[in-house]
C-alpha cells in the first residue's frame, strides 16, 4: 500500500521534472511557454522553485518518456497524466504542479497560453489516492514558515497570484485554487496561524466567495479579515502593478474584519426598509453565534450593535436564541 502510494509520488516527480525540462530546454519550449511566463513577469528563479513546466502539442510526449522510464501506462493513468485512450492529458499548456505540506507533488494544473473560449482555461489532474482537493492549499509548502513567522496566512484565489506575491517577497500566502474554503483547509491554515487575511476581487463574486468561508473559519475561532482589490485587479496584476511596497500598505489600510465588513455590506444592501434591517440584525447574530469561544462574541457583539444601532442586550437576545437552537 505505501509502496503503491510511493510510486505515484515518485511518478509525478517525474513528471513535473519532464515538464521543466520541455519548459526550459527545448525550442518549443522556451519560444512558447518560457516566453509566455516571462511576459507575465514571472523570473526564471521563481519558475524554477514552484517547478512550472511546459507540456508540448503533442499527442503522447509524456507517455513516451514515462515509459522509457520504466513507468508504465497504468501508473500514468492513475494519476490522471495519460487518458484512457493513452494520451497525455496535459497538452499545449504550462503547467503548475502543486505540492503537499512536505513539498512532494500531488498533481498539476495546466493553464493555455491564449484565450480560446472552447476550452478551460485551467484544467486539473483527477482526484486520485494522494491529491484530494478540498484538502489542499496551493503553495503550503512554500508558505508555511512564513505564515508562522508573520502569524498570519495571506489568502487568495488563483495559482499566479501565490507565485506572482512570492516573487515579489511576500511568502505568507496560499490559494484556494477558485473554490470556497473548506473546513479542511481551514485547520490546514490553523496548523500555523488564527490569522487569516482573504485577499479577493473586489466584484461581487470575489465578496461572495470571501463570506462563504466565514461561519467555518469563525468556529474555528480564526480572525478573519478582508481586503477587496480594486475591481477588475487581482494580487497578480495588482501586485505587479503597483510593487510589493504599495500592494502591502494597501492591504493595511484596506484590511477589514469580515464580521464588520458583512455588518455594513448587509446594511447597505437593506438600505432604509425596516423589515430588511431588522433581518440584518439576524443574520449578524446568527455568524456571531458560530464562534465558540464566548469572549470572542462579546468583542463582536461590541463592535457590529454599534454599526447596527441596537442595543447590547438586544443583541445578546438575538445570540442566545440561536446558540440554545444549536443544542
Ligand atoms: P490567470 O488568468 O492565469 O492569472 O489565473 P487566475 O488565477 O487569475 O485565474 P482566475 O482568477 O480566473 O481563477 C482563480 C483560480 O480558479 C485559478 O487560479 C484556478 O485555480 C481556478 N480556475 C480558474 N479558471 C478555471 C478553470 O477553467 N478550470 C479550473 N479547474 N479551475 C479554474
Ligand atoms: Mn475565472
Ligand atoms: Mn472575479
Ligand atoms: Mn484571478
Ligand atoms: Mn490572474
Amino acid at each position: 500500500e505505501q509502496q503503491a502510494i510511493d510510486s505515484l509520488f515518485l511518478v509525478n516527480q517525474f513528471a513535473q521534472e519532464f515538464f521543466q525540462t520541455q519548459l526550459f530546454d527545448t525550442d518549443k519550449g522556451r519560444s512558447i511557454g518560457l516566453s509566455y511566463f516571462k511576459q507575465r513577469g514571472f523570473r526564471e528563479e521563481t519558475l524554477k522553485k514552484f517547478g512550472l513546466g511546459f507540456a508540448q502539442n503533442d499527442m503522447d510526449a509524456l507517455l513516451r518518456a514515462g515509459k522509457l522510464r520504466g513507468y508504465n501506462a497504468e501508473l500514468l493513468k492513475k494519476l490522471g497524466l495519460v487518458t484512457q485512450y493513452e494520451r497525455d492529458f496535459f497538452r499545449d499548456r504550462v503547467m503548475f504542479s502543486i505540492h503537499n505540506l512536505t513539498g512532494k507533488v500531488i498533481a498539476f494544473a495546466g493553464r493555455i497560453m491564449a484565450k480560446d473560449p472552447k476550452q478551460p482555461k485551467y484544467i486539473n489532474s483527477p482526484e486520485t489516492e494522494i491529491y484530494y482537493k478540498s484538502k489542499v492549499l496551493y503553495g503550503i509548502f512554500f508558505a508555511k514558515k512564513a505564515i508562522r513567522q508573520f502569524d498570519e496566512c495571506l489568502l487568495v484565489e488563483g495559482y499566479t497570484d501565490v507565485i506572482s506575491l512570492h516573487q515579489a517577497g511576500i511568502e505568507n500566502v496560499v490559494a484556494s485554487s477558485g473554490t470556497a474554503l473548506t473546513p479542511d483547509q481551514i485547520r490546514l491554515i490553523k496548523r500555523f496561524t488564527n490569522n487569516i487575511k482573504i485577499i479577493y476581487d473586489g466584484d461581487a463574486a470575489g465578496i461572495k466567495a470571501a463570506l462563504r468561508g466565514l461561519d467555518l473559519a469563525l468556529a474555528e475561532d480564526m480572525n478573519v479579515r478582508l481586503v477587496l482589490l480594486p475591481d477588475g485587479e487581482d494580487p497578480d496584476s495588482y501586485i505587479q502593478k503597483v510593487g510589493s511596497e504599495a500592494f502591502l500598505l494597501y492591504l493595511k489600510e484596506k484590511g477589514k474584519d469580515i464580521v464588520q465588513f458583512e455588518t455594513e455590506l448587509l446594511l447597505k444592501e437593506a438600505g432604509d426598509d425596516p423589515t430588511r434591517r431588522a433581518g440584518v440584525l439576524g443574520q449578524i447574530a446568527n455568524t456571531i453565534s458560530k464562534i465558540k469561544n464566548p469572549l470572542r462574541r462579546d468583542e463582536y457583539v461590541k463592535v457590529t450593535r454599534q454599526v447596527l444601532g441596537v442595543d447590547e442586550g438586544r443583541m445578546i437576545f438575538e445570540i442566545n436564541k440561536l446558540l440554545r437552537r444549536d443544542l
